[in-house]
């Protein structure tokens, strides 16, 4: 239960396990948060058992109910069944084993994976006679292997059956699998939260393997019975980092967090000169000496981080840089060749469908460095190379330290780049790099003024929209801000270029509408100021109610805007390191006054490990 508890960020809306024990397996499950199913166990124990599994779940078929929670039952009640991921040809087989006179009690995808894993099951039993039934953990294994080999799409799936007590068999195709190497006991998860607190001790299961495990046994094979060495990892997992220690939320410690976050990415990669140093990427300089044109792949704030990265590179490399939300990119027969570079940026590391892009990318010839907070992640294997994040766990559902530290990764990339294949604007690219070294306190200082933010959050909250506005990379921090706000605090937000506003979005503004507005800073960019300040006064004459996210030094910004809340100034491209902060403490704050659970908003999921 401590483990599904661990898990349950990745997805919240039932849970259950499963217990094989005396030649029976016993389910529970409930729909709901882990609580409601621990509070059921609870209310009445499951018996103890020689193996157990145990999934929480974000809905693909069917809605979060009890019936569609897992684990799925098949061959008669004794093969329990559960599964991350999605299975794309669920509704064939799905007609083809009702056809073959199996009953489904649910609509998940999940139960045609068991009911095809049992029928496989069954026909390895009957070809090997009568006598082979609940004999030879190899038949269940066996069955696995075929089952996966019908199945398209993406899935971890374990299984425990009652008649092979002490065994669980996994399978996984794209989705995360590890397990987990113990003293006399092994465990199997998504990731090794799951058990960090009782091994360091891990191995990660390879792309298309089924592995048999039990107390003492780990055993490895592809999906044609093919024995598959695995090379055990020490799991760099530490328990304090992640709990709440003492916040009222992991978000909130998240957000404390940030500071640290960008310090530890930026540590030893920028040297006192301004020099930046990337070592241990894993591609080499004459690599990205060829590189001719850079894709940012990435979803939600990774992409607008992206967006962020498209800036820097563009102006200090005069490399073209473009940015896809990575479920677009591939279905555009992007141009890609062997001088490309594709930058795939994941906090988790395992979203799929910026998995999917790299795999695209690298089919095409391009090179694929990622960016990474998860060390050994999906995604971080897959690229020719890797530059890590080092912002530590990120627990709570919305993005906030992991995404300073893409920022400031991106940063630094676009830096390295510049700095060796010898930038126009080579000052300038040692001068800011000297003032990232400085960000991380300026982050603190801008934490130290939540109250104001705080207090502004209390009188908006009886909004149902708000508009978030920015030019250049405030544009980017605009639609984060509005991300932000939608996915804590439910309200309606909208991030728009504020040049765009004039175009259409205009329309959306009267009497008392709140626009946040990212004043870029007056001055190193006296120019788009004035633009902005053109912008907020457009605003104002329709009646719209303007908070403006200015820096310190600003004195005109006061005499048009209704509320500024004020950050450090910094060069343009350092901005968003500072302009994102209140945005974040803005959204959680709304959804603190709306009394709403900021680490696990509705609906979704931390890592979104299905297209
Ligand atoms: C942000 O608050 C969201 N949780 C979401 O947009 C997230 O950034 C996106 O799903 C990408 O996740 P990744 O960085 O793990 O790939």
């Amino acid at each position: 239960m401590g483990g599904l508890r661990r898990l349950e960020y990745r997805g919240y809306d039932s849970s259950g396990v499963a217990v094989q024990s005396a030649g029976r397996v016993h389910i529970r499950k409930k729909a709901g948060k882990v609580g409601n199913l621990a509070a059921s166990i609870d209310a009445k124990p499951l018996p103890n058992g020689e193996a157990a599994i145990g999934h929480t779940r974000w809905a693909t078929h069917g809605a979060p109910t009890d019936a569609n929670a897992h684990p799925h039952l098949a061959d008669h009640g004794r093969l329990a069944v559960i599964h991350n991921g999605i299975i794309e040809n669920a509704g064939e087989l799905r007609q083809a084993l009702s056809g073959a006179g199996h009953v489904f009690t649910s609509e998940t995808d999940t139960e045609v994976a068991a009911a095809l894993l049992a029928q496989a099951y069954r026909s390895a039993v009957d070809d090997r006679g009568p006598a082979a039934a609940d004999d030879g953990d190899d038949l269940l294994v066996g069955a696995m292997r075929r089952a996966c080999r019908q199945l398209n799409g993406s899935f971890t799936l374990l299984a425990v059956h009652a008649g092979h007590p002490g065994l669980v068999v996994a399978a996984r195709r794209n989705s995360p699998l590890v397990v987990g190497i113990g003293d006399g006991e092994n465990f199997l998860g998504s990731d090794v939260a799951a058990f960090g607190e009782f091994t360091k001790r891990a191995v990660e299961l390879g792309q298309d393997q089924v592995v048999a495990v039990t107390a003492d046994t780990v055993a490895a094979t592809d999906f044609d019975g093919v024995p598959v060495q695995v090379t055990e990892v020490a799991v760099d997992w530490d328990p304090a980092a992640a709990s709440k220690g003492g916040h009222a939320s992991f978000m909130v410690k998240e957000m404390l967090e940030q500071p640290e976050a960008v310090r530890r990415t930026i540590q030893d990669r920028i040297g006192i000169d301004g020099s930046v140093r990337l070592d241990g990427l894993g591609i080499e300089e004459s690599t990205f000496a060829r590189i001719n044109k850079v894709v940012v792949v990435a979803c939600g704030t990774a992409s607008y981080g992206g967006q962020i990265a498209k800036y820097a590179i563009e102006r200090w490399c005069r490399i073209p840089v473009e940015v896809d939300l990575a479920h677009e990119f591939r279905y555009r027969t992007p141009l890609l060749d062997a001088r490309t570079l594709v930058v795939a940026i994941s906090q988790s590391g395992e979203t799929m469908d910026t998995l999917m892009a790299v795999r695209y990318a690298r089919e095409q010839g391009a090179v694929v460095l990622s960016i990474c907070n998860t060390q050994g992640s999906t995604i971080a294997r897959e690229s020719n190379g890797v530059l890590h994040t080092l912002a530590g766990p990120e627990i709570a559902v919305a993005s906030t330290k992991a995404f300073l530290a893409q920022v400031t990764a991106n940063l630094l990339l676009a830096l390295y780049l510049a700095q060796f294949r010898g930038s126009a604007l080579r000052e300038e690219t040692f001068a800011v790099a000297k003032e990232l070294r400085r960000i991380p306190d300026l982050i603190q200082r801008t934490l130290d003024r939540a109250g104001r933010v705080n207090a502004l959050a209390a009188d908006l909250r009886e909004a149902t929209s708000v508009l978030f506005i920015g030019r250049h990379v405030g544009f980017p921090v605009a639609l984060e801000g509005a991300l932000k706000l939608k996915e804590l605090a439910y309200i309606h937000a909208e991030g728009f270029a504020a040049g765009e506003l004039k175009h259409g979005a205009i329309a959306l503004i009267d009497q008392g509408q709140p626009v946040i507005v990212i004043v870029p800073s007056l001055r190193h960019s006296s120019l788009l100021h004035a633009k902005v300040m053109s912008t907020i006064q457009e605003v104002k004459a329709r009646g719209g109610w303007v908070v403006a996210v200015a820096d310190d030094g600003d004195g005109v910004v006061a005499e048009w805007a209704d509320e500024v809340i004020a950050v450090p100034e910094s060069s343009p491209l350092l901005a968003p390191l500072l302009t994102t902060v209140p945005l974040q403490l803005f959204a959680a704050g709304l959804a603190a006054e709306k009394g709403l659970d900021v680490d696990q908003p509705r609906n979704l999921a931390k890592s979104v490990t299905v297209e």
